[in-house]
């Protein structure tokens, strides 16, 4: 088993057949346990490198690193100087942008075009905060106390933190940790997905290249239970921001109370798209499709409830079905790939018994529905993009996030019916609306739980526009200045003059 397989990873100029090391302290180093895990190529089921497997014991010393490096040199940088750090990692990110995306196809399985087409973000996000870097301030306050005593505020960066980040885009997620971090003055121990370790330690290497000081950017790859539960609890992190599921959220706000430190979560959702007869169908169709389909449904605000006008329900289901079987599934290295696999094998096994529990509760599979195994897909993870028509809110695949590319169509009558049965989930992470009425898309923007309301449009994102959730799906914002102040402490500051 666990043997690297060449002709994948080859392909590769940071897949050496090397055993990938963690970064603590600035230095590349094995496991203390020496221990290392295998990660895998989820489109041939192969391995692509052995990594160290970190756990507590190597937390305690990144964590000691971080703690260190928060307290040396680095609180001495000045915002320009993190400002340029930043900078200088935005260019390099920017051009290693070809080998940082095919690591991350190789790793999570994302199409080329897909993981290439980051470039902007992961470049944009890394400039925001280097602008946020020289922005952070805080204010001086009237108080009315008697005699002359003036007060001000300072925000000073919370220390270390502990990022923790999935899998479904490994390049972004964790510049979205690294981002505020290094704006701010705090340090980090970013604990990468199991499932897709190498892109987070590539940019580590970056982060070096760039000249970040020893022990303000450690990786330690490793497994959730071990390595990131250790994080999770540790009393020398300040604050915890992570990404991935609601119930691996639940257990890190548990883990947090020891020291009471701060969280941020990022969790799930089930998001609901709803669409008008009044919609320009144009772009409807393909709009609604790929806020499932995009990443094989591996995304956290994908738009997997699709609500849709009964008087254009039959209709409109059809066309998103026939728009999802002319996406062409396939390797994500090929560049004509649209849908790439699913990330691992419990995964396909996770979706595979959703299609199976659709088909259980009444549901209709209009496309798709079952795991394609012919040829060059047998070894790979690969379910093709699935519409289900016939579909009942109560239904478990239209109340749970499946987290694969599963479409669930359910038919409305009115604008308030569907306004409450949009917000009928525990979630409230992205949601969508389809129509040329702007009342109605006014009343919906308004009345939609959701951290996100994308108008004719779904998925829209930017370093400057705020992205979090609502109810489950989590709290704190990322990007926007609301991001970088989750990474600050106010401290009020009082003088008397007299
Ligand atoms: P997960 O939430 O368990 O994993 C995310 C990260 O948390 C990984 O780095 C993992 O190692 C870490 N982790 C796991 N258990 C931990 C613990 N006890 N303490 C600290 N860190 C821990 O998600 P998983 O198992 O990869 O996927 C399962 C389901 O979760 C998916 O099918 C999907 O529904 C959902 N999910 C949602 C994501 C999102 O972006 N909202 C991302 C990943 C998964
Ligand atoms: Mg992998």
């Amino acid at each position: 088993m666990n043997v690297i397989n060449k002709a994948d990873a080859f392909q590769h100029p940071f897949l050496d057949g090397s055993t990938k090391r963690m970064y603590i302290d600035g230095k590349w180093v094995e496991a203390r346990s020496g221990k290392t895990f295998a990660t895998y190529n989820p489109a041939t089921g192969k391995v692509i490198a052995q990594v160290a497997e970190g756990d507590a014991a190597d937390i305690d010393l990144a964590v000691a690193a971080a703690r260190r490096a928060f307290e040396g040199p680095w609180s001495r940088f000045k915002p320009a100087d993190r400002q340029r750090l930043l900078l200088k990692l935005a260019d390099l990110v920017e051009a290693d942008m070809e080998n940082l995306a095919t690591l991350d196809t190789l790793d999570m399985g994302a199409p080329i075009t897909r993981t290439r087409g980051n470039r902007a973000r992961a470049v944009g996000m890394l400039r925001y905060y280097a602008g946020q870097a020289t922005s952070i301030h805080g204010e001086t306050i009237e108080n009315s106390l008697p005699g002359q005593i003036f007060s001000y505020t300072l925000k000073e960066p919370v220390g270390v933190v502990g990022a923790i980040i999935p899998w479904n885009g490994p390049l972004t997620a964790s510049i979205w940790k690294l981002g505020p971090v290094l704006a701010t003055g705090c340090t980090v121990v970013l604990k990468p997905a199991e499932e897709a370790p190498l892109t987070p330690l590539r940019l580590a290497e970056l982060c070096e290249e760039a000249g970040v000081p020893p022990g303000v950017v450690n990786v330690v790859p490793g497994h959730g239970e071990t390595a990131g539960a250790a994080l999770a609890s540790h009393m020398g992190v300040d604050k915890v921001a992570f990404t991935g599921s609601h119930l691996t959220g639940q257990k890190i706000i548990r883990a947090s109370a020891g020291n009471l430190k701060r969280v941020s979560l990022e969790l799930g959702g089930k998001s609901p798209d709803i669409v008008f007869a009044d919609a320009d169908m144009a772009a409807a169709v393909p709009g609604a499709g790929m806020a499932v389909f995009s990443n094989s449904g591996q995304i956290c605000s994908a738009g997997t409830r699709l609500f849709v006008e009964e008087k254009i329900y039959e209709e409109f289901t059809e066309r998103v079905a026939e728009f999802s079987r002319s996406l062409k599934v396939g390797n994500g290295l090929d560049p004509d790939t649209q849908v790439g696999p699913l990330v691992s094998s419990e995964q396909l096994d996770r979706v595979s018994g959703y299609l199976k529990v659709g088909k259980e509760e009444g549901a209709r599979a209009l496309s798709g529905g079952a795991r394609l195994t012919d040829g060059d897909y047998a070894d790979g993870y690969f379910i093709p993009p699935t519409v289900f028509g016939n579909v009942r809110d109560e239904m478990r695949i239209a109340q749970e996030e499946i987290f694969g590319p599963v479409l669930s169509a359910i038919p409305f009558t009115d604008i308030d019916e569907v306004i409450s049965r949009g917000n009928n989930t525990s979630f409230g992470l992205g949601s969508g609306v389809w129509t040329q009425d702007v009342g109605k898309a006014h009343k919906l923007a308004k009345g939609l739980r959701a951290g996100s309301v994308w108008i004719n449009c779904y998925q829209a994102m930017d370093p400057a526009v705020p992205f979090g959730g609502y109810k489950m799906s989590g709290y704190g914002r990322e990007s926007g200045v609301q991001h970088v102040e989750e990474y600050l402490n106010v401290k009020a500051v009082w003088i008397k003059t007299e």
